[in-house]
């Protein structure tokens, strides 16, 4: 089992205890404001292994690198003056960006799967704070196994990895609940590689620039490697756009307006009564493993808007929708 360390209370030792762990090579679960991390010193190649180990990865993806604040990310990344405005706009906050890697860099070639890039991004509270006392960055993709749901309480990570690992820090619930946003810049244009916890159109008005999506998909982003379809799977069957409940399916909720078929529904679990993206985006992934856990053989959602939050929750519901592929 692993420790469960509460920051409420026991803030400097929680930190005490996870500078322990890292230092030996090993990952410490950590909250940050999108979701739960699997966090190793991104400088270390051990330690960068025994991520993909925890997580059960078949292959090396490039993880994202996390930083205390932007004065340390220019340490191995090169700034174009669009990405540092957004650094100094959205940072701390769940926003990352793609930058090439400077030639001197120490981030370790298995943290970046190789590429002359980097992506980037300065987590909002612990993490942040972490990653300044420990001096080094942090490779850090959700805490999960891979394939599986992102979790977004420390209790989602034990049930998950609590045999694989040594430390939980246990910040509570994740405020913005999914991942972050990534954003590469080239040539004075930005293009967005995975919709996240920054609306896409928070990006255009701090900018005055149109954000590029990828074309031809419709959602996120097959350039960033790792971006596999079928991604946050649950073992229940996803419909999405539901606009009645089918037998033997759990029913998760946008809005409160009554859904044929509810009444037989093995569930009923409400995204967001009210209508909001931001409370629909908290509590998506921890929803979906609700539904799973009814045991229903699918799982019904109503439509979500596709603006500001929406995109990165539509994106995330139609990977778990997809197709499975091993
Ligand atoms: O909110 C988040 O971003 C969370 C928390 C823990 O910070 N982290 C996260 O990491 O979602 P992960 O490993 O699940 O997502 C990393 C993704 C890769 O799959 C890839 O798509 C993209 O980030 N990425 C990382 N480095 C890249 C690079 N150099 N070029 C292109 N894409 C990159
Ligand atoms: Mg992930």
């Amino acid at each position: 089992m692993a420790r469960i360390i509460p920051i409420e209370g026991e803030r400097r030792e929680a930190v005490d205890a996870a500078i322990g762990v890292l230092s030996k090579a090993r990952p410490v679960a950590m909250p940050t404001e999108t979701v739960y991390g699997l966090a190793a010193d991104a400088t270390d190649p051990a330690a960068i292994a025994s991520i993909y180990e925890t997580k059960g990865r078949p292959r090396f993806n490039p993880l994202i690198c996390h930083m205390a604040d932007l004065e340390m990310a220019e340490r191995y990344a090169i700034f174009d003056p669009i990405s540092r405005s957004l650094a100094e706009r959205f940072w701390p906050g769940p926003l990352t960006l793609v930058l090439p890697l400077k030639p001197d860099s120490a981030i370790h070639p298995l943290a970046t799967a190789g590429l002359d890039t980097v992506g980037i991004r300065v987590p909002r509270g612990f993490a942040g704070e972490l990653i300044r006392a420990f001096g080094r960055p942090l490779a850090a993709p959700s805490a999960n196994s891979s394939g599986k749901i992102s979790p977004t309480t420390a209790q989602h990570v034990d049930a998950d990895l609590g045999d694989r690992i040594n430390l939980v820090i246990d910040g509570g619930p994740c405020q913005v609940g999914v991942e972050s946003t990534i954003l590469k810049v080239e040539d004075g244009r930005i293009r967005l590689l995975r919709p996240g916890g920054v609306p896409v159109e928070a990006i255009e008005e701090a900018t005055g620039l149109v954000v590029e999506r990828p074309k031809g998909t419709g959602t996120a982003a097959i350039e960033a490697p790792g971006m596999l379809a079928s991604h946050y799977a649950p073992n229940a069957h996803v419909r999405l756009d539901a606009i009645s409940v089918m037998p033997g399916e759990a029913l998760i909720r946008f809005g409160s307006q009554p859904v044929d078929g509810m009444g037989q529904a093995a569930a009923v679990l409400e995204l967001s009564p009210t209508g909001d993206l931001g409370e629909a985006a908290a509590n998506l992934f921890g929803l979906l493993k609700k539904a799973d856990q009814t045991g229903a053989a699918g799982i019904a959602v109503t439509p979500i808007p596709d603006h500001g939050l929406g995109e990165a929750i539509n994106d995330r519901l139609q990977r778990a929708a997809a197709p499975r592929n091993v």
